[in-house]
C-alpha cells in the first residue's frame, strides 16, 4: 500500500517536472489544450458580442465578469503551438511555424486588444464596449483567416 502511494507520487513528480520545453507529454495533449482554450475564448467573448449586438440583455456585471477571463485566456493558448502539431486531429496550418513571427504579433496583438476590452469593461461603458470587442473579433478573424485550416 505504501509502495504503491510512493510510485504514484513519484509519477506525478515526473509529470509536473517536465521543463518548459516539453510541457505537453504528447502533441495530442498540445493540440487539446489550445483547442480547449480557444473554446472558451469564443464562448466568453460570444457572451459580450451577444451584449454588444443586443441578443443578450446587457449586464454590466457579467461583461466585465467575461472579459476578465478572456483576459487570462487570451495569454494561455499560444505555448501549445508546439512545432510540429499541424498534423493530426487538427485544423492549424503549417504555415504558423513559416510564418511565425507573424503569428506571435498576431497572439500579442490579441492580448492588446483583451486588455483594452478588459479596461472597458470595468467601467460599464457599452459604447466603449462595443468598440473594444470589435477589435477583439477583428483580430480573432485575422489569425484565423491566415493559419487556420477552414473545416
Ligand atoms: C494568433 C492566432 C489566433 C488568434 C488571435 C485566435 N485564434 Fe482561435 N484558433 C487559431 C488556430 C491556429 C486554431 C486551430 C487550432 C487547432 O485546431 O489545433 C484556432 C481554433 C479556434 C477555435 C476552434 C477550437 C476547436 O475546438 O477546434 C475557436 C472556437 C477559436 N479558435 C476561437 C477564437 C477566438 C474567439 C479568438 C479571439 C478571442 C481566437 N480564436 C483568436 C488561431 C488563433
Amino acid at each position: 500500500m505504501k509502495k504503491a502511494l510512493s510510485i504514484s507520487l513519484a509519477a506525478i513528480a515526473l509529470t509536473v517536472a517536465l521543463p518548459a520545453s516539453a510541457q505537453f507529454r504528447k502533441p495530442e495533449d498540445a493540440i487539446k489544450y489550445r483547442q480547449s482554450v480557444m473554446t472558451l475564448q469564443g464562448h466568453h467573448v460570444g457572451r459580450i458580442f451577444g451584449m454588444a449586438n443586443g441578443r443578450i440583455p446587457f449586464d454590466a456585471k457579467k461583461a466585465a465578469e467575461d472579459a476578465e477571463l478572456l483576459n487570462s485566456l487570451s495569454q494561455l493558448p499560444w505555448v501549445a503551438f508546439v512545432e510540429g502539431t499541424d498534423k493530426g486531429n487538427t485544423n492549424a496550418k503549417a504555415e504558423i511555424w513559416k510564418e511565425k513571427a507573424k503569428f506571435d504579433q498576431t497572439a500579442s496583438k490579441l492580448q492588446e486588444d483583451v486588455a483594452k476590452l478588459n479596461a472597458v469593461a470595468k467601467t460599464g461603458n457599452l459604447d466603449q464596449i462595443k468598440a473594444a470587442v470589435g477589435s477583439v473579433g477583428q483580430t480573432c478573424k485575422s489569425c484565423h483567416d491566415n493559419f487556420q485550416k477552414q473545416p
